[in-house]
């Protein structure tokens, strides 16, 4: 596809990662983490996406898609330090070529949370080799499948991978250090900028990027304080990351799933989140469209095309699926009324799958995963945002 067709064009899809699909990434720190700890959900066979893809993709196209987003495993690539396995870059290869042969433009992204089992017992993130090795990983990747996507995500919300693993205890290795969360978002900031020069003077016309979690933050009460709680923490969780790598984005991807409600606490001092008394979904985040239209507004600052790499509900039942696409979507189109370049909407996630650390039960999918028999039911919202898509495209709107 030309590149000044990409320019007016929309792309529509959804998207996936590598762990939470695929099955049986033995070489990375999650699947580790998950062997050892008795308590810890495993991701076993996953969707067994590595050996299904072509049936999933099919799915995408019978829903309407013209793009979809996923990740390489980089423990697959590279499964023991400096070492590469060929097998794995061919894999990639098929997927990626699937993927143009059905018309789905492929965003790739090349870090979602994961990382190398070797690179883990080397510190991880931590290890200021780590901008060294993601940038040999990624000259690997785009030496081998360059020719293959235009569209690159360097890392996939590194303010939740450096959060959860180096604040919260929520992900391997499971600290709670402020300096080291700190170095780990550096390292990442400058692993990103590497990855992108590194990805330019390999890929001719190459788009680059990367998905950034974004939260929309509502003031309790209509007053300065929690007004000011909100910038503050707009600042640190959505802001600060694209500050310190400014002038290497080509887009912005943004990953929006809820807003949070905050008010200045003085004793103990914190900005404290209220309970949300509207709609929520299985996860139990809160619905708010608007507060994607609110991020969205903001992000035009940045004067860069926005795609919406992430945006989905967990909703086992199917209830309220279909509501929250048709609602973030017209969310979408008032911004772009409003003037802001939004180019992409991928809808989280094509198919159900290991959510982490909350395992299998939170059901994000179009499609709907038995896991015992890896069967695939097309969920009834999977042909609304089918047709919401066939609406868009010849109302010539988005
Ligand atoms: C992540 C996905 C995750 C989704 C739902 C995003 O933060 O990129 O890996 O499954 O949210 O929790």
């Amino acid at each position: 596809m030309g590149q000044e067709m990409k320019e007016d064009y929309f792309f529509w899809g959804a998207a996936t990662s590598a762990h939470q699909v695929e099955g049986s990434n033995i070489h990375n720190d999650w699947w580790h983490w998950e062997q050892k700890t008795p308590s810890a959900h495993k991701s076993g066979l996953a969707c067994d996406h590595y050996n299904r893809y072509a049936e999933d993709f099919a799915l995408a196209k019978t829903f309407g898609h013209n793009a979809h987003r996923l990740s390489l495993e980089w423990s697959r690539i590279e499964p023991v330090c400096g070492q590469w396995n060929q097998g794995a870059i061919e894999h990639y290869r098929s997927v990626l070529s699937e993927l143009r042969r059905l018309g789905l433009e492929p965003f790739v992204t090349l870090h979602h949370f994961t990382n190398p089992q070797w690179m883990a017992e080397r510190g991880g993130w931590l290890n200021g080799k780590a901008v060294y090795w993601f940038e040999r990983y990624v000259e690997k990747v785009v030496s081998q499948l360059g020719d293959l996507a235009d569209f690159w995500i360097t890392i996939n919300e590194p303010m939740v991978y450096a959060t959860h693993s180096y604040w919260h205890k929520k992900w391997p290795p499971k600290r709670r250090n402020f300096w080291e969360m700190s170095r780990v978002i550096r390292h990442m900031a400058n692993a990103h900028e590497e990855a992108y020069r590194t990805i330019h003077k390999r890929v001719a016309g190459a788009k680059v990027g990367i998905a950034k979690s974004v939260v929309g933050y509502l003031p309790e009460r209509d007053q300065w304080d929690d007004r000011l709680a909100c910038r503050l923490e707009d600042w640190w969780y959505n802001q600060r990351f694209l500050r310190m790598t400014r002038g290497t984005h080509d887009f912005l991807g943004l990953n929006y799933y809820f807003t949070v409600k905050k008010r200045i606490q003085v004793w103990p001092p914190m900005f404290k989140a209220l309970p949300w008394s509207g709609p929520k979904t299985d996860m139990d985040w809160p619905i708010c469209p608007e507060g994607l239209e609110h991020v969205l507004l903001e992000m035009k600052q940045y004067g860069l095309p926005i795609y919406i790499t992430e945006n989905g509900i967990a909703d086992a039942k199917d209830k309220m699926r279909s509501d929250y696409i048709r609602s973030h979507l017209r969310a979408v189109e008032r911004v772009q009324a409003a003037g802001a370049d939004v180019r992409g909407f991928f809808y989280w996630s094509l198919l159900d799958n290991f959510e982490w650390a909350e395992g299998f039960k939170p059901r994000f999918g179009l499609v709907e995963v038995d896991f015992k028999t890896q069967e695939r039911r097309p969920r009834a919202s999977a042909y609304v945002y089918r047709a919401i898509i066939e609406q868009a495209r010849e109302s010539g709107q988005l």
